[in-house]
């Protein structure tokens, strides 16, 4: 579908200038980053948990957070697809501001892959049909189209033989990738990464960090929160690095990594490396 026919679809004519009460058209969107925070605050009650954040992500850029527990690396990605909201600050996402406006939220959503350290499949569904469910329901996919991008998608994540298969019945490991199949089922343009290795056994977090490259080198758009130095070595453009709901420092990861310059990144940095 091109970029016209996607706007008309969302009931906006094309190349209509965005109005606050109507979902701003993918057409409108051409050369902007494709995240940009500025200033962004949250509280959980009287809890600060973001402070001013600032962060522009550019249009095929990797970036991998890091920081201690409870810094506030979820909540930050989980704000990015509104899964929380904010207080304080804008988000904007391929251009398009998110607010209480629920076709933009709807849009950005369709845009926003995300995948979590649970896997969060659903357990009484085939893996195959895991990865039907959003683009039959919510995209209207023929169900015959939908299985068929679905085993493509199956493929490319290297695990199309489990296809019927439910979840229970097969490891971690795949079961993430099952789960970035389905994110990817969407046809995202950005991937958020929540600690998508840190639940599984030792073994099979090669073959998750693989396919996470394997989506850095086709272009993707990806915010990863993850302490495999050896993924953010390999493909991180960006090393954001977050404590108390701030970001601390950031760098490339080789200077991050070889050569921190905050006290806390030091610190959180010689934990890391000493377990
Ligand atoms: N829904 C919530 N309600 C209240 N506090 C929360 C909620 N979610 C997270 N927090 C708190 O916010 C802080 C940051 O959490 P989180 O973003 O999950 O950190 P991280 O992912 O870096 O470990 C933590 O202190 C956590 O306890
Ligand atoms: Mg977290």
């Amino acid at each position: 579908m091109n970029q016209n026919a996607q706007a008309q679809q969302q009931g906006a004519a094309p190349g209509a200038a965005p109005q606050a009460t109507q979902a701003t058209p993918r057409a409108d969107r051409g050369g902007e980053p494709a995240i940009v925070i500025e200033k962004l605050s949250k509280w959980f009650g009287d809890f600060k948990v973001l402070s001013d954040i600032d962060l522009t992500v550019a249009k095929g850029e990797r970036i991998v957070v890091c920081g201690p527990s409870g810094s506030g690396k979820s909540t930050l990605i989980r704000c990015i697809n509104r899964l929380e909201t904010h207080q304080q600050g804008t988000i904007r996402v391929n251009g398009i501001e998110l607010t209480d406006n629920l076709k933009n939220i709807d849009t950005i959503r369709s845009d926003v892959g995300m995948v979590f350290q649970h896997f969060n499949l659903f357990p009484h569904l085939s893996v195959l049909v895991n990865c039907t469910l959003a683009p039959i329901w919510v995209r209207k996919r023929p169900k015959a189209q939908a299985e068929e991008a679905a085993l493509k998608l199956l493929e490319r994540v290297r695990i199309a033989d489990q296809a019927n298969k439910f979840p229970g019945q097969i490891s971690g490991g795949q079961q993430q990738r099952v789960a970035i199949a389905r994110a990817l089922s969407m046809t995202p343009s950005i991937m958020l990464f929540d600690e998508p290795t840190s639940a599984l056994d030792p073994e099979m977090v090669k073959e998750v960090l693989d396919t996470m490259i394997m989506l850095a080198q086709e272009g993707m758009t990806m915010l990863c929160v993850t302490h495999e130095m050896g993924f953010a070595r390999a493909v991180a453009d960006r090393v954001i690095f977050m404590d108390e709901g701030e970001i601390v420092e950031e760098n490339t990861p080789d200077a991050f990594f070889d050569h921190p310059q905050n006290e806390r990144s030091k610190q959180f940095l010689s934990q890391i490396l000493d377990r």
